[in-house]
């Protein structure tokens, strides 16, 4: 691949080359600006903009590309940039306030100027955070079940790692991994692990955990609807060994109804993909009992379907879903309802560089419970990309893919090849169907996330997540992007690339 060039038909590019440069690396005529950096004020009341944005969802105001909310995710904080080293094994009570408030997710309101740049408009009514402090309530079965304590409300969301978009305009954010932050923060947790929904227009709409969808390292969330009209969601549990999966719901979409939509999330079925016999195994306590064919620990363990869902990875392998290579996100086909999932890799199984999986539901209806797969594309230096994480489509039917080689193997060993993590352009169909070409290169040890397109594509807002993540020494950062003047800290930060010509 090096010095590969090569212009793509139907993409306006030519590709870059790897590289272990500090810098976000674009093709020629493509530029970024930054649009908010870990602890910039992002409201009236002095909120400020969390740590390690992952997921991005753009909701325009008034359907334009130019003015809209930004979503984004916070997924996790970090002893040496926030919130400081344990002393005696354990974080005092400020340092566990200053971890939850720097997770979770930030609202702010964004504008391009007529010179292009993309800013925050920090007078927006709209502008807040949600984080781990804010409070939440329970939908569906585990709602005051035994299973999560008799919670009906909990405490914030943590881990959110990336997410999807309802088609009610509200976002979904995924709490991934939890298990850490809980534990330091002494919170329960079955209270974490959830697909979360939040209306970034309207505070009024109570923060929410749907516990239909079942509880596990939750990456993601794609939402689609059925030939019949359900809402279809698939989600990938990023864990090695683990499963994918899709929650249908009992009840139509009916789009008048707007927001009260939300409900649908509430009733359903969860289903687990077992790929050998291609079928979609739903996870009810039935099925989970009548699979823990008499095994008394397995009965006691699972009573109701508040215990599937709260032990949803349990529960998905007894009924027969087949562990997978580090599910991450999940992304439906706008063109043909085929459904791509980012095997991102397993060290376990000697699948270094991961791979893209294609589903392909039978009569192509997401409802469907029978499905056939195909590996669509392989990491590797054949394909010149290595540990595909977060997707999302353009209009062109190409697949946007960004990378996530951890920091500590990057420019090493047999990761060497690709330098620092990328952004690939995947076509989906046509002549280069399934050939990767690179459209940018990450700052030192930063991984790109949540890709996510402007209505108009004329806009892609990416968020730079974890630069000079090995950094040991405050005062010898190993990346100091994005090169603020004065600032010798490296910081997460969302950027607008613009630069498009459809
Ligand atoms: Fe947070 Fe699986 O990436
Ligand atoms: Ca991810
Ligand atoms: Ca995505
Ligand atoms: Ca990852």
């Amino acid at each position: 691949l090096f010095g590969f060039k090569k212009k793509v038909s139907g993409l306006n590019f030519t590709p870059i080359n790897p590289s272990d440069r500090d810098e976000l690396l674009l093709p020629r005529g493509y530029k970024y600006n930054v649009v908010a950096a870990y602890g910039d004020v992002i409201n009236k009341k002095g909120e400020t903009f969390g740590f390690n944005n992952d997921f991005t969802l753009y909701f325009p105001i008034n359907k334009s590309s130019s003015h809209g909310l930004l979503w984004v995710n916070h997924e996790y904080s970090s002893e040496l940039f926030v919130h400081g080293k344990k002393q005696n094994n354990t974080y005092t009570n400020d340092q566990i306030q200053k971890s939850l408030y720097n997770q979770g997710g930030s609202i702010i309101e964004i504008h391009r100027d007529k010179s292009g740049i993309w800013k925050m408009d920090l007078e927006s009514k709209y502008a807040r955070r949600i984080t781990g402090l804010t409070p939440f309530k329970l939908t569906g079965p585990a709602v005051g079940s035994a299973a999560v304590g008799q919670a009906t409300n909990v405490q914030g969301t943590f881990a959110n790692c990336s997410g999807g978009k309802t088609l009610w305009n509200t976002v979904l954010s995924a709490e991934e991994n939890f298990e850490t932050t809980a534990a330091d923060a002494k919170l329960n947790e079955t209270h974490y692990g959830w697909i979360v929904e939040i209306d970034p227009f309207n505070p009024s709409f109570k923060a929410r955990k749907h516990t239909s969808l079942g509880r596990f390292n939750h990456e993601n969330s794609s939402m689609g609807i059925s030939a019949d009209g359900r809402v279809v969601v698939y989600m990938g549990d990023d864990k090695q060994d683990a499963c994918v999966y899709k929650f249908i719901s009992k009840n139509k979409f009916i789009a008048s109804r707007g927001i009260a939509n939300s409900d649908l999330l509430e009733e359903g079925t969860l289903y687990v993909a077992n790929m050998s016999k291609g079928q979609w195994a739903a996870l009810t306590i039935d099925a989970v009992q009548k699979a823990a064919n008499g095994d008394k620990d397995l009965l006691a363990k699972f009573k109701t379907q508040a215990d599937v869902v709260v032990n949803a990875h349990e529960a998905a392998l007894l009924v027969g879903g087949t562990p997978t290579d580090r599910p991450e996100d999940v992304e439906i086909s706008p063109f043909d309802n085929t459904v791509f999932i980012a095997h991102t890799n397993n060290s376990m199984h000697g699948n270094f560089h991961g791979h893209i999986t294609r589903f392909i539901e039978e009569r192509d209806d997401l409802g469907s419970l029978t499905f056939d797969y195909e590996i669509f594309a392989a990491g590797g230096k054949q394909s010149g990309f290595s540990a595909p994480d977060n997707l999302t489509f353009d209009s062109q039917a190409n697949l946007w893919t960004v990378t996530d080689i951890s920091s500590s193997k990057l420019n090493s060993g047999i990761y060497k090849h690709f330098a620092n993590n990328g952004m690939f352009v995947i076509p989906t169909s046509g002549k280069n169907e399934g050939e990767a070409f690179q459209f940018a290169s990450a700052p030192k040890e930063a991984e790109m996330t949540g890709p996510c397109f402007t209505p108009d594509e004329t806009t892609l807002f990416l968020s730079i997540q974890h630069p000079g993540e090995e950094t040991t020494d405050l005062k010898q950062p190993t990346s100091t992007w994005p090169h603020r003047r004065g600032d010798t800290m490296p910081r997460p930060g969302v950027v607008a690339i613009t630069g498009f010509k459809y």
